[in-house]
């Protein structure tokens, strides 16, 4: 029997990350969206590749979110996105009401699914969906980190010339602007990035990779990235799925690691079927301390905005 997955949101990055799921034949779908005929629209349209693709999964669009009972994974994408000159701050209290919403639909059919939220502000959207599901953390984990690394390995990979393949990296904190990468942790092809790369250079890079939800929401004007968001959700999924334990930059509720709590952050987390295995602590310099605290301080704010809204 196939695994059951629904997309909530059929917009850029829900009906691109539907199509992904698709296109591997592993899990059927259900995509769901507010707007009458976009989420059927676009599933029948996803179905009639499957000849082509050799998938034999199915995939239907609906309203109704009778059609998302027992699901595994439920991918959260529904929200408004970035426009130019907005942060992903700006989109917090629509944002939140709109998760709020949607989990309180899955929960009801789907009680033992694992939750992935990718609607931002993520992190604060992560610690909403986790309080309004009252699922245990190891369920509701957001995506963030792999994008934020993948941005981060691509720019290397493009520095040095070397394959994506060949580079590791992994980051902290916040989504974005905030996030704090583990510069001793980034290695290339066995060597230290600071080998490699001297470090006025590397800073640069490191503020592309920030900035690269901007830099594409700068060039797209009325929407925001949505390529390399759903390949991550894709790889989260199947980390889930397959029980493969990968160790993944995740937005992972914390209980005391890398010394706080109750909040939800960016952090290597081994993924596996149960969701969060356990939180992957690194030993931290001054600076990545520093840079984490004040990631998880601007969470707590947009956590605390949301509670007296
Ligand atoms: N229930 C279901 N779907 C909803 C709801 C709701 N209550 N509210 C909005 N939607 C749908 C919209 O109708 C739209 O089709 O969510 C979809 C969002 O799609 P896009 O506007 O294309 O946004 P997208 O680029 O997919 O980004 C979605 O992911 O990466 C984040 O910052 C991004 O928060 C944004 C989210």
């Amino acid at each position: 029997m196939r695994n059951k997955i629904t997309v909530v949101g059929a917009g850029n990055v829900g009906a691109t990350t539907a199509q992904r799921i698709f296109d591997k034949g592993y899990s059927d779908v259900v995509l769901i969206d507010i707007v009458d005929g976009l989420p059927q629209g676009k599933a029948l349209d996803i179905q009639e590749s499957g000849p082509i693709s050799s998938s034999d999964a199915q995939i239907i669009g609906s309203n109704d979110y009778k059609e998302t009972a027992n699901s595994d994974i439920v991918v959260i994408t529904s929200g408004i996105a970035r426009k130019p000159g907005m942060s992903r701050d700006d989109l917090l209290l629509t944002n939140m009401k709109i998760v709020s919403q949607v989990v309180q639909e899955i929960v009801a059919l789907s009680p033992d699914s694992i939750l992935i939220p990718v609607t931002n502000p993520l992190d604060a959207m992560a610690y909403q969906a986790y309080k309004i599901s009252g699922f245990p953390s190891n369920r509701v984990v957001g995506m963030a980190g792999i994008l934020d690394t993948s941005r981060f390995r691509t720019f290397i990979s493009q520095e040095l010339n070397v394959s994506v393949a060949s580079i590791s990296t992994y980051v902290l904190g916040g989504h974005g602007d905030t996030m704090v990468p583990l510069i001793g942790q980034t290695i290339v092809g066995g060597k230290p990035i600071a080998e490699l790369i001297p470090e006025d250079r590397l800073e640069q890079i490191v503020q592309r990779a920030r900035d690269g939800g901007a830099e594409i929401v700068n060039y797209l004007k009325t929407g925001s990235a949505y390529y390399a968001p759903s390949a991550s959700v894709v790889q989260m999924i199947e980390s889930i799925l397959f029980d493969k334990n990968e160790i993944l930059p995740c937005t992972a509720y914390l209980q005391g690691e890398y010394g706080t709590s109750d909040v939800y952050a960016g952090v290597p987390v081994v993924l596996g079927q149960k969701g969060v295995e356990r939180v992957v602590e690194f030993k931290l310099t001054e600076k990545e301390k520093d840079l984490f605290e004040k990631s998880v301080d601007s969470v707590r704010e947009l956590i605390s905005i949301m509670s007296t809204s």
